[in-house]
């Protein structure tokens, strides 16, 4: 038999622990120079614990018997990556990234082996739940992302990748977090949002109540509900909302096209439950907009895949280029991101050489193009309110002042794909919503990071307020001590002015 098996498996007796009593093990070889291990007690019990650190010595690993700044490895055994991390900060450890989090079969193997063998995801404790080998970015799938500190309430100081470890909970808060939007009870909706934010960033998922403790945003309100989840596997109150006949109702009439919540408590107070029984009805007067969110509902709300995002994406390019040949065209918002589908395609546009004419004739100038091709199914251009002096503006959800349109676009199947996936018999096309921002080229960098998006901007603006004294918007970035704009050519750059680490694109799905 295994001794590791045996020690572990044997009858365990309990012996009274020897508090401070000197480990007695003769002087041994250190093979590894660079690896200073440490075994966690927890779970694992003294003997085994004392057993193992023994064989690893032998075999030329430093072990040491207390925890300090020194150690680069800590090994668990039935820990889960949650309840290290907890541990860890009890202990009160300094957060490092550089600390590995590893399973005590990495040492097994690494004894088995006479070295330490490499680190692999089954072996990570926290990263092993993380998976980043879908990620654009090489670099990343490389990462072990092994953060060990204290979970930030701020989204803009947590990573948040579209690998979701808790898509129960947040699922439910989300329904939630809507009704109370359409209820507008604005504070528990953003209570459910926060909520739900937050566990998206977690590497792991929540098993137990336990797991809850010390992540910040989860209210008693909150908590009571992931109780809920865990026990019976489901919420009461969730499910209630999901048959409420008012939420179904406005969950209907938003996803039209220009219908807000303004517009559906008109039609639900009115007694409307369906949108056949709404386009009939001969007193109702529709905006331009709802009228094309009717008229193309069926494409509208089957997602935009990225195979038809990149193929609006040479759309714009080609119509935008062919005006300003040094035309950046970035495509923003979700898709860039990272998600896999979306409900419209954004993208901005900037270009170094144009002056403020050349700016404001672009999107007319495209917009008109289309229109001779009959691509355009519907336009609304706003034009730009942006003055260079202003300061940015301090509420955290305040529309930006840049040229923009928001349109419907006629995409021909062909376009996609080579026409592979055409679906419709006799329709060769697929109506998409693109919205199109133009911007002064120096502020590119502000209009990228609010475009990207997400919840995780907003909350940008609210640490950049609370915790810098700086105001940041979509254009600008105002140090208030220092009275100054700062500057920034690059996403990178605005974080540095935070004092915050970069976050990737693909981590801001919060
Ligand atoms: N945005 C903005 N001003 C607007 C509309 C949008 O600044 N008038 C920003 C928002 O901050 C948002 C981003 O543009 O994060 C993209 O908006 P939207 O397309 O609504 O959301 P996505 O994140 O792209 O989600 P989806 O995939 O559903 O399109
Ligand atoms: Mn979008
Ligand atoms: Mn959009």
């Amino acid at each position: 038999m295994d001794p590791l098996q045996m020690a572990h498996s044997g009858p365990r007796k309990k012996r009274p622990r020897q508090m401070g009593a000197p480990m007695v093990s003769p002087p041994h070889n250190i093979k590894f120079q660079d690896l200073v291990l440490y075994i966690l007690e927890k779970k694992m019990g003294t003997t085994r614990r004392a057993f193992l650190m023994e064989l690893a010595r032998r075999k030329g690993f430093r072990v040491d018997n207390e925890l300090s700044d020194s150690i680069t490895h800590i090994v668990a055994e039935n820990n889960s990556g949650s309840d290290v991390l907890e541990w860890l900060q009890v202990q009160n450890i300094k957060a490092s990234s550089q600390l590995e989090l590893l399973d005590i079969s990495w040492l097994i193997e690494s004894m088995g082996a006479g070295k330490p063998v490499e680190m692999t995801g089954k072996h990570q404790l926290v990263s092993m739940r993380r998976d980043y080998t879908a990620s654009p970015n090489p670099e990343l799938q490389k990462t072990l992302p092994v953060a060990v500190k204290k979970i930030s309430q701020y989204a803009c100081q947590r990573r948040t990748t579209l690998n979701n470890y808790n898509n129960v909970f947040t699922d439910a808060f989300e329904v939630l977090a809507e009704n109370y939007e359409f209820r507008e009870n604005e504070v528990f909706s953003l209570t459910f949002m926060r909520a739900a934010s937050v566990l998206k960033s977690l590497p792991f998922t929540i098993i137990s109540m336990k797991d809850t403790e010390g992540i910040p945003c989860l209210g008693d309100q909150v908590k009571c509900i992931i109780e809920e989840i865990i026990e019976d596997g489901e919420s009461s109150e969730v499910k209630a909302v999901l048959n409420d006949e008012r939420y179904q109702s406005f969950k209907l009439f938003t996803s039209v096209f220009g219908v807000g919540l303004k517009t559906s408590e008109k039609w639900f107070r009115m007694g409307f439950r369906t949108l056949s029984k709404i386009k009939s009805d001969k007193s109702l007067k529709f905006t331009p907009m709802q009228k094309a969110g009717f008229l193309y509902y069926e494409d509208l709300v089957s997602c935009v895949t990225r195979a038809e995002a990149e193929a609006v994406g040479v759309l714009v390019k080609e119509a935008v280029r062919a005006f300003l040949p040094d035309a950046f065209v970035t495509m923003t918002g979700g898709f860039r991101r990272g998600k896999k589908i979306g409900h419209d395609v954004d993208f901005l546009i900037t270009s170094p050489g144009s002056t403020d004419e050349d700016e404001e004739q672009l999107l007319p100038k495209v917009i008109n193009l289309w229109e001779r091709k009959g691509l355009l199914l519907y336009c609304d251009l706003v034009e730009s309110t942006f003055e260079k002096l202003k300061l940015p503006s301090r509420k955290v959800d305040a529309l930006d002042h840049f040229q923009k349109c928001f349109l419907i676009l006629k995409l021909h199947h062909q376009r996609v794909d080579g026409g592979k996936c055409s679906q419709q018999e006799g329709k060769t096309w697929k109506a998409i919503r693109v919205d199109l921002v133009m911007c002064p080229y120096e502020r590119r960098a502000f209009a990228l990071l609010g475009w990207t998006g997400s919840r995780f901007e907003r909350d940008l603006r609210r640490y950049a307020s609370h915790e810098r004294k700086m105001i940041l918007d979509n254009h600008a970035l105002y140090d208030k001590t220092k009275k100054i704009f700062l500057k920034a050519e690059s996403e990178e750059e605005i974080f540095a002015h935070l004092g915050l680490d970069y976050i990737e694109p693909w981590e801001r799905n919060a």
